[in-house]
């Protein structure tokens, strides 16, 4: 049964009544263009089928209920929580993620009624596939459908804005410094392609994506592994690349161009320069990428996965053993190419095989985790499924 089925089933359960609004949005892969949104680059996700769905009925308090469904399909009702006194550090553990896009909202001027929610997510969490993304963009869905501003428009155009508040929810109430990327994915994908988005204009294109159609597959490696570091690593290489642009006298690292690249680096000092070697050339990658996709040549895109990965964990230093193995495992075994996706220290890895060659992938990426003694991984292949959106009850 669907995510979005299930909420609303378990709402009326619950409430007695049905839902007013039910949204859903997917986690999402991204194909390439990694630690490149928080310096005005380009990235490539597509969509998972795995959703986030969200049940919801205005309430005649100014109270935000939140509830999920765990996988023992019982439900979990998190703290009441009054949307006037909502303020970052008001609420902590998963209510967090409701709580802090309600707070976004009401922050952007939305005239938010009170609401029950139940929340059911099918995204695997901790695997690095915006399982928390998911949760709060169909919440602000569901939310901005109460408030009277369904955001069923023209896609690009309410993605960015709804994007935004997602993104300052997770900035400054859930205090994970984070860019655009995942939240622009959730909401913007469209099936069977892949949203080429560029940080800087805000323009996106959907690029044609059918993997299956060339005979191959993107095969998702879950490691498991979710290193503790992965916060701080993280604003740590914010930080490396934002003094990197300051010291070049440029507004982001979007602003050197590969061509440029050397005369860049001699300007900086030692530590910095890897940080700056990966930004660029992964926005390369990324609009190579994009030419591959456009010309039919999905196979093309294998090499810059693997490159991807390698710059990745070379030069940004944000790869671990078992996205590592999980990359080796694969190109040993015939992947045409293999990467981390998402921000690294654990999470998930993806592969690019051909359909016929995927169970002795799986087979190898399997056995080699066994021989590292790390634990089993979780293998899926994803298709790339539709971006955000509306359910019908
Ligand atoms: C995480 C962040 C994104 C992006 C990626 C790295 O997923 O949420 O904004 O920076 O890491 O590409």
């Amino acid at each position: 049964m669907s995510a979005a089925r299930r909420a609303a089933e378990a709402f009326a359960r619950e409430h007695g009544r049905a839902p007013s609004a039910l949204w859903s949005a997917p986690g999402r892969v991204n194909l390439i263009g990694e630690h490149t949104d928080y310096n005005d680059g380009f990235v490539l996700p597509f969509a998972l089928p795995h959703r986030t769905a969200v049940a919801a009925a205005p309430r005649a308090d100014r109270v935000l209920a939140p509830a999920t469904l765990g996988d023992d399909q019982s439900l979990h009702r998190g703290a009441q929580l009054p949307l006037d006194e909502l303020a970052p550090g008001s609420t902590s553990g998963w209510t967090s993620y409701p709580a802090g896009v309600a707070w976004a909202l009401r922050e952007a001027g939305v005239d938010l009624p009170g609401a029950d929610l139940v929340i059911v997510g099918e995204v695997p969490t901790g695997a690095g596939l915006s399982s928390s993304h998911a949760l709060e963009c169909a919440v602000a869905l569901a939310l901005l459908d109460l408030a009277g501003r369904p955001a069923d428009g023209p896609r690009a155009a309410r993605t960015a804005e709804v994007a935004r508040w997602v993104q300052r929810a997770e900035n400054e109430f859930a205090g994970a410094p984070t860019g655009i990327l995942d939240q622009t994915a959730s909401l913007g994908c469209a099936a069977e392609h892949a949203l080429f988005y560029d940080v800087r204009s805000g323009e996106s294109e959907q690029i044609p994506f059918d993997s299956r159609a060339s005979g191959l597959e993107v095969l998702v490696i879950d490691t498991r592994a979710n290193h503790s570091h992965s916060t701080s690593g993280y604003g740590d290489r914010r930080r490396g690349c934002e003094q990197a642009a300051e010291l070049l006298g440029v507004d982001a690292l979007r602003d050197v161009s590969g061509q440029e690249l050397d005369v860049a680096l001699d300007k900086l000092p030692e530590q910095l320069r890897p940080l700056v070697r990966h930004v660029v050339t992964e926005n390369e990658r990324v609009l190579a990428a994009v030419a591959d996709l456009r010309a039919g040549d999905v196979a093309a895109v294998g090499p810059r996965l693997t490159a991807s990965h390698t710059s990745l964990r070379d030069d940004y230093r944000v790869s671990c053993p078992e996205l590592d193995v999980s990359v080796e495992s694969a190109l040993a075994t015939g992947a045409l190419g293999a990467r981390m996706t998402g921000g690294g220290f654990g999470g998930s890895a993806i592969a690019l095989v051909h359909a016929d060659q995927r169970p002795q992938v799986e087979r190898a990426v399997r056995e080699s985790f066994a021989e590292h003694g790390m634990d089993s991984p979780r293998l899926f292949t994803a298709v790339p499924a539709a971006g955000a959106g509306r359910e019908q009850e």
